[in-house]
């Protein structure tokens, strides 16, 4: 048995002493034409052989298999005794993070998320939303334009500045009462440094029933900052400008750092601008074929890459794009 080194020798081997023809097998058949004392005693002992033979049998075939994985492995086979390499688990991004967390405050206030084309008509951008060609909000947003010829009606592509178009998208397709959040990427053609960049995201949002009011405004975003920075934070508006609203305002919310005394981080203000919003300005509900007599409503948009940066006290926003692991880890 010793000197078997292939599953053809034991074959063999396994035929000669166990086969069919093998010495004890004849022995076992012949068992019944021996009288009954003698039966008792042979058949023992062949039985007794016949389990031993098949145990070695069965070790030699384990070590020949064991052998073959270890020794001469085919091309290709895999040694299962290896450890195995460790995978590396991925997380989600952390303005996603941010992102599925003002999706899930809003929607349990009742709205509802939707999302738009980044790649956008002039006409959805600006002009739907009270910005005609020429005027001078169109200043600050600087503006991506798609090398693309301009539809039939002269319509021209840019990437959106914002996610505000959403709003009369929105409209078109639905009536009143709605309300909707807007997440979504936007561009501006601008120079990258440590507070800008050519590509960041925004949050929309959009309601519009009768009787709407600015009380709904301020109740909707107070409970969204109690919700997300927290009940003790206090909370200011202010009037702002935004074509789409009359009237506008921004919304600050008391310095994480210094609670409203002042410091680096808030510019000695106390205060950090987080949105803008407003009531609908009439025209714009009238672009999205809503009557302004018999409707009303606001909206809101705010910055989302500003809000990690408060959070944890990150300094440049660069960091968020910048793939790097050592980073993006820590979220
Ligand atoms: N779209 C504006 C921006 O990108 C933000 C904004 C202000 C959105 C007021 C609004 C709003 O819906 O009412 O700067």
């Amino acid at each position: 048995m010793d000197a078997i080194t292939s599953r053809e020798e034991l074959d063999a081997w396994r035929i000669k002493y166990l086969g069919k023809k093998s010495a004890i097998l004849a022995i076992l058949k012949g068992l019944g034409s021996l009288p009954v004392e003698e039966r008792k005693v042979a058949g023992a002992g062949a039985n007794s052989l016949k389990n031993e033979l098949e145990a070695l049998l069965k070790e030699k075939e384990a070590s020949l298999a064991g052998g073959q994985a270890g020794q001469d492995k085919a091309p290709g086979a895999v040694d299962i005794t290896l450890p195995g390499k460790p995978v590396d688990l991925g997380h989600i991004h952390p303005i996603t993070q941010v992102l599925y967390e003002l999706g899930e405050i809003f929607t349990s206030m009742g709205f509802e998320v939707v999302e738009g084309p980044e790649v956008e008509w002039d006409y959805y951008n600006f002009e739907a939303l009270n910005i005609p060609k020429e005027h001078p909000a169109r200043d600050s947003m600087q503006t991506f334009w798609v090398d693309a010829p301009p539809a039939e009606d002269g319509r021209e592509m840019l990437l959106r500045t914002h996610t505000s178009p959403m709003q009369i998208r929105v409209m078109e397709k639905q009536k009143p009462p709605l309300r909707i959040v807007v997440p979504g990427r936007v561009f501006r053609y601008e120079a990258t440094d440590a507070t800008h960049l050519h590509m960041f995201h925004q949050i929309e949002g959009l309601a519009i029933d009768k009787g709407i009011t600015m009380a709904d405004l301020k109740g909707s975003l107070y409970e969204f900052s109690r919700r997300f920075f927290g009940p003790d934070r206090r909370v200011r508006f202010r009037c702002d400008f935004f074509p789409f609203v009359e009237p506008g305002v921004e919304m600050a919310v008391e310095c994480a750092v210094c609670h409203g005394s002042g410091c680096r981080l808030c510019s000695q203000s106390g205060w950090i601008e987080i949105l803008g919003a407003g009531m609908v300005h009439p025209r714009v509900l009238e672009a999205g074929g809503i009557d302004p007599e018999e409707y009303s409503g606001f909206a809101f948009g705010m910055g989302i890459e500003r809000i990690p940066l408060l959070r944890y006290g990150i300094d440049d926003i660069r960091l968020f794009y910048s793939n790097d692991l050592r980073f993006l880890r820590q979220f």
